[in-house]
């Protein structure tokens, strides 16, 4: 159901932030989507508040008129977390985007969500700090977005992921209480874990104000190569066993052949040469504080991959070539959105089931007569599955493909991964969750969803 505002409570937000307040046609349906496919679901109003006293105000109004409200920050999102689907207050964080501390001596930051997420790492760097999660839209996502979606990247596989840097945050209930839910510390055994709670959960429990996050020294080393492989599942195989040799890269990343070749269209930069034969590459990345050390684990790795048939394996010679490749891979997402109506997937499993979940993907894509470019965070075992539509019929789009969608679900947990790595599962994956969650366990979800939000008015219809 889509909720429209009366007069009075329009005014009532207009009072409230007489410079934060939209409601023009534009700016609703500018504010409707966020980078999921093409959904777009207008509010009935759009607020841009700059104070943590606004926000409580504004949920404790909403919360008395049953108001739906929307959380959303810089809307880069891919499962629709931020769409606001029931119409009511979208609520951007937009002018919440302020580093208020860095603090050098305990090695922590204190930010608002609205900073993009490159700046605050460049900011921290400067300091010769570290925030490694670093999705592929760093340039342009709010670290609050990240905090809501538990964010990875091509950091994650050796650094973690966002949840492993959040120590404490400063929280607007939907009820208009503010509460922090921890502490700025590195150990916490006091209760239960709200501030891990409330990362990843995509804006349904409470709208995050300020975010501590804890910081590492900055390596000042790295070395990237790209390997092409004749053969995708070799490609995957190789993953689990460069690990093995006691290798963790600072990123080990997967592309399938049409990704590669589809970002090099949507880019126009042809500087890597993909020949007819090279089915799938990995982007290997290793950092570290000691040049000799990372040489070292550069033979290690190549003589894993000595025994997975590869072609010549190109070394990034400069710093230009390695943001060339980095570029490349970061816009995979962006270049097939490009080509095609598609549906992204963020299938994970156990590292060494990677080849598993590529036939999977695969087989099922036959079955059912959809192409799929894959790619993804293959040291973490995290897939992007991009089913084209390409030629499908609307019918096929609309009927058949949940049903493929399913069967590659069911076969992923059967693999011992879940649903969703990192883009969260919001709007579009939330008629999949009974796959990866038994009823008892959706209900307590439901039931701590509850606890906080009573009337349900936080990012309703989303996760569950
Ligand atoms: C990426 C985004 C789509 O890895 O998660 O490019
Ligand atoms: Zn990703």
């Amino acid at each position: 159901m889509k909720v429209n505002l009366t007069e009075s409570q329009v005014a009532f937000f207009q009072e409230l932030l007489p410079s934060g307040t939209f409601v023009s046609s534009e700016q609703l349906f500018e504010y409707g989507h966020d980078e999921t496919e093409d959904l777009n679901f207008p509010p009935a109003i759009v607020l841009k508040p700059t104070t943590v006293e606004e926000i409580a105000s504004v949920m404790r109004y909403c919360h008395e008129h049953a108001i739906p409200v929307t959380p959303a920050g810089a809307r880069t999102g891919l499962s629709g977390g931020a769409l606001p689907i029931h119409g009511g207050v979208l609520l951007s964080m937009e002018k919440f985007n302020r580093i208020l501390e860095i603090d050098e001596k305990n090695h922590q930051v204190t930010t608002e969500p609205g900073v993009i997420t490159q700046v605050l790492q460049n900011a921290v760097k400067e300091k010769g700090l570290f925030y490694p999660p670093d999705p592929a839209s760093k340039g342009s996502c709010f670290i609050g977005g990240n905090v809501s979606e538990n964010s990875g990247g091509p950091k994650a596989v050796k650094y973690g992921v966002t949840k492993d840097y959040v120590l404490n945050l400063e929280v607007v209930l939907p009820t208009g209480e503010v509460i922090w839910t921890g502490a700025n510390v590195l150990k916490n055994a006091t209760g239960y874990n709200l501030t891990q709670l409330l990362v990843g959960s995509e804006g349904t429990l409470g709208i995050i104000t300020k975010i501590v996050l804890r910081l590492i020294p900055h390596p000042t080393t790295d070395m990237l190569m790209l390997v092409p492989f004749f053969d995708a599942q070799k490609a995957c195989e190789a993953v689990a066993a460069i690990f093995q040799a006691g290798i963790t890269p600072s990123g080990l990343e997967f592309m399938e052949r049409d990704a590669l070749l589809w970002t090099q269209d949507f880019t126009k930069d042809y500087s890597i040469k993909v020949a007819a034969n090279h089915q799938a590459h990995l982007l290997i990345e290793v950092d570290g504080f000691d040049a000799e050390v990372l040489m070292q684990e550069c033979e290690k790795i190549l003589s894993v991959l000595e025994k997975f048939e590869t072609d010549e394996i190109l070394f990034a010679e400069s710093e230009a070539q390695k943001s060339t490749l980095w570029s490349l891979r970061r816009k995979v997402g962006e270049a097939v959105k490009s080509q095609s109506i598609y549906k992204e997937e963020d299938t994970v499993v156990p590292r060494f089931e990677l080849p598993q979940l590529l036939f999977h993907v695969k087989e099922i894509g036959k079955k059912y007569g959809f192409h799929s470019v894959c790619y993804g965070h293959a040291g973490d075992g995290n897939l992007h599955v991009n089913i084209i539509k390409g030629n499908l019929s609307d019918e096929q789009w609309d009927t058949e493909l949940p049903k493929a969608i399913r069967e590659l679900f069911i076969e992923v947990v059967k693999l011992g991964g879940t649903i969703s790595g990192e883009h969260g599962i919001g709007l579009v994956q939330k008629n999949y969750m009974d796959i990866a969650f038994p009823e008892v366990a959706l209900n307590l979800m439901r039931a701590i969803k509850t606890v906080f939000d009573p009337k349900g008015i936080l990012n309703p219809g989303k996760i569950f």
